[in-house]
C-alpha cells in the first residue's frame, strides 16, 4: 500500500475521543483503550470531531462524579444531532453504577467496568451495528493482560518520555472513606515478567522515566505464588537499559519495611521523591479511617527515609473534615504538615462515598459542617503553599537537572520537565531536548513549580 493510500485511510477512519477523569491508573487505562482501538480509529481532541466517545470516569470524590454527569448530559445533546456517534463510559463510576448509568442517560451505548477493557472493541462494534445497549462490569480473578495493547507496533510513536506501568490492581485495605476497593476489586499483583516486558518495550521506544502504578505498591507480590517483593521488583527494573528514573505511586505507610527504605540508599535510578499519603495527623482519626499506622510511626518513616536520602522530596494526600474531626484533630494534622515540610500535598475535603464503612457508620450529626471543613481546608492549603514556595525558592539561582517531557501546558513555546524531586520546571529550549536531561538555571519559583534558563 502506498504512503498516500495509508494517509487516506487514516483520514477516513472514524475519530475517537477519550475524556479521562481521576488518577494515573485511569490515564494508564485510557492509554490502553487508545491502543486497543488505534488500528481502526484516529485520535481526535474534541467530541464534535468524534464518531466514538469514551469517558473514563472517576468516583473517588463526589465532585468528579458530578463533572461526569454534566459531561454526559452535554454528550447526549450532541448525540441528538448526530445519532451515529457511539458513547461508552468506562472506569470507576461505570463499575459502581453499571446498568443504572444506562437508565440515567439515554445517550450512553455501553458501560464497561475496570476489569473488562479487552471487551471494548466488541462493545463498539455491537453499538455500531445497532445492537442492544451493553453493560460489562463483571470482576475477574486474574490480571487482564492486553497483548495487543502492548506490542511495539501499537506503542510506536505513542510512548512518551514518562511511561506509566501498572504493577498492581485494586486494593484490599478498605480505608473507611474509600470507594476504590469496591470499584477496582481486591488487590491483585501483576506478574513480574509482564511488568518487566512492558518496561523494556517502553524503554526501547524512548521512555526514560518509569512510573509504577498501584494503590499500595509496596505490598506488591504478597498474593503471588511464589511470593514476590516490591523491593526486588525495583532492583530488577533498575537494571533495564534506558531507564534513568524510577518513580511509583503510591506506597502505604503500614507496609513500609527496611527492604523498602533501603531502596532509597541503594538504587541510584530511584528518584529522590516519595508520595506517601498520610490522610490525617490525629491518631484518633487515623484509627477511624482504618489506616493501620499511627502518627508517630509515620514520622519515624519520614526520618528514616531522610537519613537514607537527604535530598528526598516528600509529598502526600490529606483529607480534612472526616466525620467527628475536631479542632484538636485538625491542629495535629496542621502540625504534622509543618513538621514534615512536604514539597507539595493534595488536600481533599471528606466526601461520603457509596459502599464505604464511613458512610454507614457515621450519622449526619457526626459530620463536620461544610463551613468548618472549608475553613480547615483553606488553612491547610495556605500553610502548604508557603512551605512549597520555600522549597522551590531555595533553588533560585541554582542549576537543576530536568528530564524534558514535552511542551509546557501553560505556555506552548516553553518546554516542560521534572527535576529528580518531581517538581515541574519550564524553560525555553529546543524540541530536540525532549527525552534528555538538560541543565537549567532556576530564575523563578512559585508554590507550583520552577522556571529557568537552559544552560548549554
Ligand atoms: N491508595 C491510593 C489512594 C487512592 S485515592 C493511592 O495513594 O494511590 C487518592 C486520594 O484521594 C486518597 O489518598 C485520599 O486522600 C483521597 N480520597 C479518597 N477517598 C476520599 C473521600 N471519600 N473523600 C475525600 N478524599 C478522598
Ligand atoms: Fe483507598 Fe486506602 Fe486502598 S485510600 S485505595 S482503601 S489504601
Amino acid at each position: 500500500m502506498s504512503i498516500d493510500r495509508l494517509a487516506m485511510d487514516q483520514m477516513t477512519q472514524p475519530g475517537l475521543c477519550i475524556k479521562t477523569f481521576g488518577c494515573q491508573m485511569n490515564e494508564y487505562d485510557s492509554e490502553k483503550i487508545v491502543h486497543l482501538l488505534a488500528a481502526s480509529h484516529r485520535l481526535v481532541e474534541s467530541p464534535e470531531e468524534a464518531e466514538l466517545i469514551i469517558v473514563n470516569s472517576c468516583s473517588v470524590r463526589d465532585k468528579a462524579e458530578h463533572k461526569l454527569f454534566s459531561l454526559l448530559g452535554e454528550l447526549r445533546d450532541l448525540k441528538e444531532s448526530r445519532p451515529s456517534v457511539v458513547l461508552g463510559v468506562a472506569g470507576c463510576v461505570a463499575q459502581q453504577e453499571g446498568q443504572e448509568l444506562l437508565r440515567r442517560n439515554s445517550g450512553v451505548d455501553f458501560v464497561v467496568g475496570t476489569h473488562n477493557l479487552s471487551l471494548i472493541p466488541a462493545l463498539v462494534q455491537r453499538a455500531r451495528r445497532g445492537g442492544e445497549r451493553q453493560v460489562a462490569v463483571d470482576f475477574r480473578e486474574e490480571w487482564e493482560e492486553l497483548p495487543a495493547a502492548f506490542s511495539a507496533l501499537e506503542l510506536e510513536g505513542r510512548t512518551g518520555v514518562r511511561a506509566l506501568v501498572a504493577i498492581q490492581r485494586g486494593c484490599s485495605k478498605r480505608c473507611t472513606f474509600c470507594v476504590v476497593p469496591t470499584t477496582r476489586g481486591e488487590e491483585v499483583s501483576r506478574s513480574a515478567e509482564e511488568i518487566l516486558r512492558e518496561v523494556r518495550l517502553k524503554a526501547s521506544l524512548g521512555a526514560r522515566e518509569v512510573v509504577l502504578l498501584g494503590q499500595t505498591v509496596n505490598s506488591y507480590g504478597r498474593d503471588l505464588h511464589p511470593r514476590a517483593s516490591f523491593a526486588a521488583l525495583i532492583r530488577r527494573i533498575a537494571q533495564i537499559k534506558g531507564v534513568e528514573r524510577i518513580r511509583f505511586t503510591s506506597p502505604h505507610p503500614a507496609d513500609v519495611h527496611s527492604d523498602f527504605l533501603d531502596l532509597y540508599a541503594e538504587v541510584p535510578q530511584l528518584a529522590p521523591h516519595i508520595h506517601l499519603p498520610v490522610q490525617s495527623g490525629s491518631n484518633r482519626i487515623l484509627r477511624l479511617m482504618k489506616r493501620n499506622y499511627r502518627r508517630e510511626r509515620y514520622l519515624q518513616i519520614v526520618e528514616e527515609l531522610r537519613n537514607r536520602s537527604p535530598q528526598l522530596a516528600i509529598t502526600t494526600d490529606i483529607i480534612v473534615g472526616f466525620p467527628t474531626e475536631t479542632d484538636e484533630d485538625f491542629a495535629l494534622t496542621l502540625e504534622l504538615l509543618r513538621e514534615v515540610r512536604y514539597h507539595s500535598a493534595f488536600l481533599f475535603k471528606y466526601s461520603p462515598r457509596p459502599n464505604t464503612a464511613a458512610l454507614s457508620r457515621f450519622s449526619a450529626s457526626e459530620e463536620v459542617p461544610p463551613a468548618s471543613a472549608q475553613a480547615r481546608f483553606q488553612t491547610l492549603q495556605e500553610a502548604q503553599d508557603e512551605i512549597s514556595l520555600q522549597h522551590n525558592a531555595s533553588l533560585l539561582g541554582r542549576q537543576v537537572q530536568v528530564l524534558v517531557e514535552g511542551a509546557s501546558n501553560n505556555i506552548r513555546s516553553l518546554l516542560r520537565g521534572r527535576i529528580p524531586q518531581n517538581t515541574l520546571c519550564e524553560f525555553a529550549g529546543d524540541s530536540a531536548d525532549i527525552g534528555s536531561v538538560v541543565h537549567v538555571q532556576v530564575e523563578h519559583a512559585s508554590a507550583h513549580g520552577l522556571r529557568g534558563n537552559r544552560l548549554s
